[in-house]
């Protein structure tokens, strides 16, 4: 499968904005892009708002996906099991009473790329979150192997939870395409360089940064094109 699948070192770091960016980048070059979330939980926390760029901030991520990518998946093609309430999904589906299928989430993001040159998968939370209790978000990006996008916070705490996920993503035998430290500051602290430089180097890991987007002007945003060793991929 051609694409990228974006993890994060945690809930809320910055993953859809980064996987946005990225899916627009690939759209604005003229590619078909596909984009997969397995499933999207907290709905009940968003008001419904028309998916224009100027309700961007508002939008859930499937929706904010759809839009960046320019594409016409319906919903349920994009995140196939989608619940109100903000908790993990493999509660949410407790909750809601249906069990999440890893049959059906493969299906479905294989399906995604049908029509697609590539597809853009965010994960859920972070790495080792449960999709169920034994299927979790790091064997589904295993059943797709794509590379993987790391997104992480600048700040305090970051260089272990980054190296904890790089140590997970190649232990499941995966590659990871490079880090994404999101918002970047304009003007960093020392300890924000540090930061950068001591994952580059303790995770022998391509660092890339993000500033600050505002999400309703797209058009100011920056190219971010698909990891290095992904573009080698697509170029052989
Ligand atoms: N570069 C950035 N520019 C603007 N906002 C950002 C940036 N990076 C992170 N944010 C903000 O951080 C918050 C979390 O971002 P986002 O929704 O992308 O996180 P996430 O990791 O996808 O969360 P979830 O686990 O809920 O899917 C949002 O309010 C988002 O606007
Ligand atoms: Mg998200």
């Amino acid at each position: 499968m051609r694409g990228e699948f974006i993890t994060g070192t945690g809930t809320e770091v910055g993953k859809t904005v980064v996987a946005a960016a990225i899916a627009r980048t690939a759209r604005m070059t003229g590619a078909r892009v596909a984009v997969f979330k397995p499933a999207v939980s907290g709905l009940d926390e968003y008001p419904l708002r028309p998916e224009t760029w100027e309700c961007a901030a508002e939008l859930p991520d499937h929706v904010l996906l759809r839009l960046a990518a320019g594409s016409s998946q319906a919903d349920d093609e994009i995140a196939p099991y989608r619940y109100g309430p903000p908790v993990s999904p493999h509660l949410g589906a407790e909750l809601a009473s249906e069990p999440i299928d890893p049959d059906r989430l493969r299906g479905a993001a294989l399906e995604a790329t049908e029509g697609a040159d590539l597809l853009i998968c965010e994960g859920v939370g972070g790495f080792l979150v449960p999709l169920t209790t034994d299927y979790l978000v790091r064997d589904l990006a295993r059943d797709l192997g794509m590379p993987v996008t790391i997104v992480a916070s600048p700040g305090l705490g970051t260089i272990n939870h980054t190296l904890l996920t790089i140590e997970g993503v190649r232990d499941a035998g995966l590659q990871v395409g490079r880090v994404v430290l999101t918002p970047w500051p304009e003007a960093p602290s020392l300890l924000e360089v540090s930061n950068r430089e001591t994952i580059a180097e303790l995770g022998s890991v391509r660092v890339e940064m993000l500033f600050h987007l505002d999400l309703t002007a797209p058009e100011r945003w920056p190219a971010i094109g698909l990891s290095e060793p992904e573009r080698r991929l697509r170029a052989a």
